[in-house]
């Protein structure tokens, strides 16, 4: 089919092409089915996949398919896949035997896996010889040319795997399906290059490149069009964009700080977030840019992983307790009531009780409204792997509670800060439990519940903040 000469050779133009053409087969099909084929798409991991998932989605509805909530009915499933933490291996291998039980009742159904775990060769291995039900694997590279590798499956009806092993140059510019109206991701780099030893990420997603300000200052402005309010810039390391990348086709030559307050004084932008920055990085630049621009939320997520230098030294995090501390000094001392959240892992090889007392001291010292705790997974091909001294899994464990134990007594005790403020709240969606309620997020994230019409989903609205139930408030709208 290559051969054809009708096909484009540049992108975006190329999967448009291949856009109509999945429409032209999608719509046959439905004909002779009697229905509009479906699909459902299931995201496993981090902010990155989630907006990953929505220019996938934008792409199948582009293919002329129908969005379903139910996997085992739909006519495509895609499993776009995380595998920053072991277990979730073994959880996709689980899903795809169930998967193959449904699929024996309706052998039309095609199934398509994405995301980091398919650039790690022994998943694919596994799949090519173990997991024969599966028809289109591709990578984190290539997601924008799904329609591409859809198309060459529904016509050869041939197995489709196609992993890059690095970026190609990002193709942006294509359809995107937002499960919000008003808040929207905007990638502004892709990849890492710190390579912190625990970690699978610069080996799945690649180098560090950045987008250059007039694509994203494009994308922006495209969005507020539509009515988004809330902007969330998304990376691996924020910090570090337009730094690296300018050998394999990146953007450099303006820092983080400058992109934020460029986006940040484009009119329409109410809200603008971002995740996640990488603690050496974090400039005292983007902590004033952060400052005088009252748009900019007042949250940053810091992950600290740990709060001992030795291990932060075997992690190759280059910052240690102290320079960190610092760090949350300066930026509270700028801006007081900034809402800092991180991730913490316990059980890194060689951690001892010393070193977990320092991690507990961090978190006593910062007073996390929120901490992801995870439990130290090893993952083949990183340095840590290789790291002998690992950890006992029972004192792991009883690590783990105790720092769950003191990282939700701060929280919960911070969080009561709140009580009987009037904040600015951004209506995201109904209540889930409680019919009449609505849900909210104010400037530093916090959640909060209220008595309101859900045609205010979107809106920003002043919000009495009543009463602290532990992570989320419940509240009162006062305009
Ligand atoms: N084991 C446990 N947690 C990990 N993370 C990354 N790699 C691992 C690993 N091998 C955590 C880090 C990171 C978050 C996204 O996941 O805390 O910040
Ligand atoms: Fe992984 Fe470290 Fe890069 Fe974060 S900064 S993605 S933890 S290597």
């Amino acid at each position: 089919m290559d051969n054809n000469l009708l096909v484009p050779e540049q992108e975006p133009d190329r999967q448009y092409y291949y856009m109509d053409e999945m429409k032209k087969l999608v719509l046959e099909k439905s004909r002779e089915a009697g229905r509009t084929l479906t699909y459902n798409v299931t995201t496993f991991g981090c902010q990155m996949n989630a907006h990953d998932s929505e220019k996938l989605k934008g792409i199948l509805e582009a293919c002329g398919f129908e969005e379903t909530g139910e996997e085992d009915g739909a006519d495509f499933v895609l499993l776009n896949t995380c595998t920053i933490r072991e277990n979730a291996n073994t959880r996709l291998y689980g899903h795809l035997g169930q998967l193959k039980a449904i699929k024996r009742g309706r052998p039309d159904m095609v199934i398509a896996l994405c995301g980091c775990m398919m650039q790690e060769p022994h998943v694919i291995e596994a799949i090519k010889n173990k997991y024969r039900h599966v028809d289109v694997v591709f990578g984190t590279f290539n997601i924008y040319k799904l329609a591409e590798l859809l198309y060459k499956y529904y016509v050869n009806r041939e197995r489709v795997i196609e992993v890059l092993e690095t970026h190609a140059g990002a193709v942006e510019a294509l359809p995107q399906k937002r499960k919000f109206g008003f808040k929207a991701g905007v990638n502004i780099m892709y990849g890492c290059n710190n390579f912190c030893t625990y970690c699978i990420v610069p080996y799945v997603r690649g180098r560090e490149t950045s987008r250059t300000p007039e694509e994203i200052m494009n994308e922006v402005r495209l969005l507020v069009k539509s009515g988004v309010k809330e902007i969330m810039l998304l990376g691996q390391n924020v910090n570090s964009y337009g730094i690296a990348g300018g050998d394999i086709g990146g953007f450099t030559g303006m820092s983080f700080p400058e992109l934020i307050k460029m986006v940040a004084e484009e009119p329409g932008v109410e809200r603008l977030r971002f995740m996640t920055s990488h603690p050496k990085d974090l400039s005292d630049e983007l902590i004033e840019v952060i400052r005088t621009h009252e748009n900019i939320c007042r949250h940053i997520h810091l992950p600290v992983q740990s709060g001992s230098n030795d291990v932060l030294k075997k992690m190759n995090r280059r910052y240690t307790k102290e320079s960190y501390l610092a760090l949350v000094d300066r930026i509270r001392k700028a801006v007081p009531d900034i809402s800092l959240t991180t991730d913490i892992i316990v059980g890194f090889p060689g951690e001892t009780e010393e070193d977990f007392l320092d991690t507990l001291d961090v978190v006593e010292r910062v007073k996390y409204d929120q901490a992801f705790t995870f439990i130290y997974s090893k993952r083949t091909g990183t340095p840590a792997a290789s790291y002998e001294d690992q950890v006992d899994e029972a004192v792991i464990k009883d690590r783990f509670d105790r720092l769950l134990d003191k990282v939700n007594t701060i929280a919960h005790r911070e969080m009561k800060r709140f009580e009987g403020r009037v904040c600015d709240v951004l209506v995201e969606e109904k209540n889930r439990q409680e019919e009449g309620l609505v849900t909210g997020r104010t400037s530093e994230n916090v959640t909060v519940h209220f008595k309101e019409e859900a045609s205010l989903i979107g809106s920003t609205v002043k919000v009495l903040m009543k009463e602290a139930k532990g992570f989320y408030y419940m509240g009162e709208r006062v305009d």
